[in-house]
């Protein structure tokens, strides 16, 4: 059991939780993920891990609320636990000293880009981060991000705080002004499919972070295939990040939609039924 030590809310849909779980935290590297499940009866689901504590043995964790398991995870108290926590998965972001290197994070998407601006910063680069949500409660970490970086810049699509716009108005100011050599992108597939489709008239590099459909993590059920150059690639395995200007969005696009039907239909019965009573063994509610 994984007991969940703390519990923040960073907007209306966003949350944070930190959870104990030391073997994770003790070989936990940036860009990497987990998979969670939180009762016996729950699916399985991916989340990134934005940040690590080694010597605490901690993994915090921010999740937005889109269907029935996150929206039932976001009822979870300080002292419950998770039922399962598997990581750290996938591939570690590459850190390399690449010189200026933007990293852009989209929504829910600001929490993974994190830890890589940060391991990026320390690795000597010049780092400019450009963070966006559609509006102002769904801005967070802005002291993080500033911390983690050697510039921040932060847009809001109603303009209700910052700049009005998209965080890729943003990027476009920065390589016309500065010029950067690499990009990182993170955050709703449009938003990285149009982060892509600006950086590759500029020739420029970006690393994009993929959420495809997982199950097992692992490599070997398949749902989690993407194509990238061309190629079939796992994204839990082979991933998550790939190069942006190889991936195939459409398909990524048309494949994350295929059990839409099917979580309707779960989250209508999770709003009749309400939170599984029995979920925590450990401390919390029986
Ligand atoms: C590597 C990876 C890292 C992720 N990191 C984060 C994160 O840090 N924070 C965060 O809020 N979300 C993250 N996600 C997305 C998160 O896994 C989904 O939002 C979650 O599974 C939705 O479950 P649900 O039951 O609440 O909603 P559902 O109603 O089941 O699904 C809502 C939407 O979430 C996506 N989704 C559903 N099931 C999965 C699944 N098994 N794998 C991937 N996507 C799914 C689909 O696009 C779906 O339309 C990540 C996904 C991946 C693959
Ligand atoms: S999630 Fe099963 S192969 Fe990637």
């Amino acid at each position: 059991m994984y007991e969940i030590i703390e519990k923040e809310e960073l907007g209306a849909t966003i949350k944070l939780i930190k959870i104990h779980a030391p073997l994770v935290a003790g070989k936990a590297l940036a860009g990497q993920f987990v998979i969670l499940r939180i009762h016996d009866e729950g699916e399985r689901v991916p989340v990134t891990i934005a940040d690590f504590d080694r010597e605490k043995g901690t993994i915090t964790c921010v999740f937005q609320e889109v269907g029935r398991t996150t929206r039932e995870l976001g009822t979870f108290k300080e002292g419950e636990c998770l039922r399962d926590f598997v990581g750290p998965l996938g591939m570690p972001s590459h850190i390399e000293n690449y010189g200026r290197v933007a990293c852009v994070g989209g929504g829910v998407g600001v929490a993974p880009v994190y830890p890589i601006a940060r391991a990026l910063k320390e690795a000597g680069n010049e780092v400019i981060s450009i963070i966006g949500a559609r509006t102002k409660d769904l801005i967070f970490w802005e002291d993080r991000m500033g911390a983690a970086s050697s510039e921040l810049l932060v847009a809001t699509d109603d303009g209700s705080y910052a700049r009005k716009g998209f965080v890729t108005d943003l990027l476009k100011e920065v390589i016309e002004d500065k010029g950067i050599d690499l990009c990182l992108a993170i955050g709703p597939l449009p938003m990285m499919r149009a982060v892509c489709g600006l950086t590759k008239n500029y020739g420029i590099k970006t690393v994009v972070s993929l959420n495809s459909l997982m199950v097992d993590g692992t490599g070997m059920c398949g749902c989690c295939r993407v194509t990238v150059g061309g190629e079939t690639r796992f994204s839990c395995v082979d991933g998550p990040e790939f190069d942006g200007h190889q991936v195939d969005f459409a398909e990524l696009a048309r494949r994350s939609t295929i059990y839409k039907d099917q979580e309707k239909i779960s989250l209508e019965r999770y709003e009749e039924k309400g939170p599984q009573p029995h979920r925590c063994r450990c401390g919390g509610e029986e």
